[in-house]
């Protein structure tokens, strides 16, 4: 009987890749270790691969490799474990990408000044792939971006090595969809959507996602699989503007915005409960649209949609200060001079990430206007507030006795609500954490 050739000859470097990745003998690299890649990393890590991760942040690629997680999601046990066994090792030093047979992009794409996308990070990050790039790898960015930025950006750059892609290399976008805190949806278990340059580049990405992710979506171009992504963000931010205005037209009204939407959600079809609150926040609702909105711009079409939830919801932060200042009014007070607590300056309940977090924008503003603020927070000891640095005030009856104002801006469980109620001398509640409670303390959003 004849044996079937063990080695990498014969076989096209698609099907290499693909066997490689089937024995788990593929090395893999994952560039950009924060909310999205490193969760990603330590999942193919666990699934039996040699991960490599590169970033730039010295400090972090440190930590990292001493088996301490930064991530809420990813467990320091989880990712000791693989340092150990020697599955998953970071740096700085992008060299040990030529080593590796695939690659995911995770960095970030932030707005510029005027609002457009800032593509700098994975320009940055593809340049350095381009110096690895080798016959055989496959290449899948993951960071949000604008329908088109595969195809007309990066594949540009990795055709300049000469190797022809679909042939020699793959290259494929995958949207990330992680929900940093939810304890139910994971890296694991989200659907992955996946759309290759050309369907073998297509194939390889299922490839490897299918060693380690649940269910795998393939879409029949890297256009699609990003639009995907800014079709789900847009989604709710639009849904998000819409209950927003509704709250602000429900106060002029005097109907309680709460429990109407509570009574719309017991229909079993045909509606979708959103919440009104402080704004967006987050790395993703409050920017993604705009990547989108740029690139129909571009192409001379106006997202209206877009842009009115954009407006609506960037006002909710000066709703909340007229709230505050509603608050302080009842008592007599003006917001000059008086002591205002922010609970939560987190973008959303129990996580501690304050990016974008509107919780900033509305201490802020009533810095501007002349409050002293300051804040409590379980998740962030301490933030950037004021050209200075800010802790968070603990969680104390004496603390919380010193405000003439509370604002309820980030509803985290770990706060007990019936004593905010009672230790504070007002309440804005943006949130709706003190549903069912009545006291004339109280402001709704
Ligand atoms: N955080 C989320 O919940 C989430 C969810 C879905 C999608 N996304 C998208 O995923 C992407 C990454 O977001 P994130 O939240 O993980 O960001 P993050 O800031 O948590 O992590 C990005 C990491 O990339 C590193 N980095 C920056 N430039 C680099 C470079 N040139 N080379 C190597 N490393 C570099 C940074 O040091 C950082 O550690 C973004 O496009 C974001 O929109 C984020």
């Amino acid at each position: 009987m004849t044996r079937k050739p063990s080695s990498a000859r014969g076989r096209t470097p698609a099907e290499n890749l693909i066997h490689r990745l089937e024995k788990r003998t593929a090395r893999l690299g994952v560039i950009g270790l924060g909310y999205v890649g490193l969760p990603l990393a330590v999942e193919l890590a666990q699934a039996g691969f040699e991960v490599f991760g590169v970033d730039i942040d010295e400090a972090r690629v440190r930590q990292l490799n001493q088996g301490k997680s930064y991530i809420q999601d990813v467990p320091t046990a989880d990712l000791q474990a693989l340092v150990r066994q020697g599955r998953f090792k970071a740096s700085t030093d992008f060299a040990d990408l030529k080593r590796c047979d695939t690659v995911n992009i995770c960095v970030p794409t932030p707005l510029s000044k005027q609002r457009d996308p800032d593509v700098s990070y994975i320009v940055a990050a593809a340049g350095e792939v381009k110096k690895y790039l080798h016959k055989g790898m496959l290449v899948i960015l993951e960071s949000t971006t604008y329908p088109g930025t595969t195809d007309e950006l990066v594949l540009p750059m990795l055709a300049e090595t000469g190797l022809k892609v679909g042939k020699d290399f793959f290259l494929a976008f995958s949207p990330e969809r992680v929900d940093p805190g939810n304890p139910q949806f994971n890296t694991r278990n989200i659907p992955k959507v996946v759309g290759g340059v050309t369907p073998t580049c297509t194939s390889a990405a299922v490839k490897l996602y299918q060693q380690r992710l649940d269910n795998v979506v393939p879409v029949s171009s890297t256009q699609v699989a990003e639009m995907v992504k800014l079709l789900e963000n847009t989604f709710r931010s639009v849904n998000i503007g819409l209950v927003n205005e509704l709250a602000l037209m429900c106060k002029r009204m005097h109907i309680d915005v709460w429990e109407v939407i509570s009574a719309a959600a017991t229909k079993p079809f045909g509606f979708m409960p959103f919440y009104p609150g402080p704004g967006l926040g987050g790395h993703c609702i409050p920017i993604d649209p705009f990547y989108l909105s740029w690139k129909a711009r571009a192409s001379g079409f106006e997202a209206r949609f877009i842009e009115l939830a954009g407006h609506v919801n960037g006002h909710m932060p000066d709703h909340v200060v007229e709230l505050v200042a509603e608050a302080l009014n009842h008592r007599g007070k003006a917001i000059r001079g008086s002591k205002v607590l922010v609970l939560g300056v987190a973008y959303k309940a129990n996580i501690d990430d304050v990016r974008e977090s509107p919780s900033l924008d509305i201490m802020e503003k009533l810095r501007e206007r002349g409050a002293k603020i300051e804040f409590c927070d379980p998740f962030v000891p301490s933030i950037r507030f004021a050209g200075g640095t800010m802790k968070s005030v603990p969680f104390t009856a004496t603390s919380l006795r010193r405000f003439d104002c509370a604002v309820i801006a980030t509803a985290h469980k770990a706060f007990r609500y019936s004593s905010v109620l009672a230790w504070s001398k007002a309440v804005v509640d943006t949130r709706n954490a003190l549903k069912g409670k009545k006291s004339p303390k109280i402001v709704r959003l």
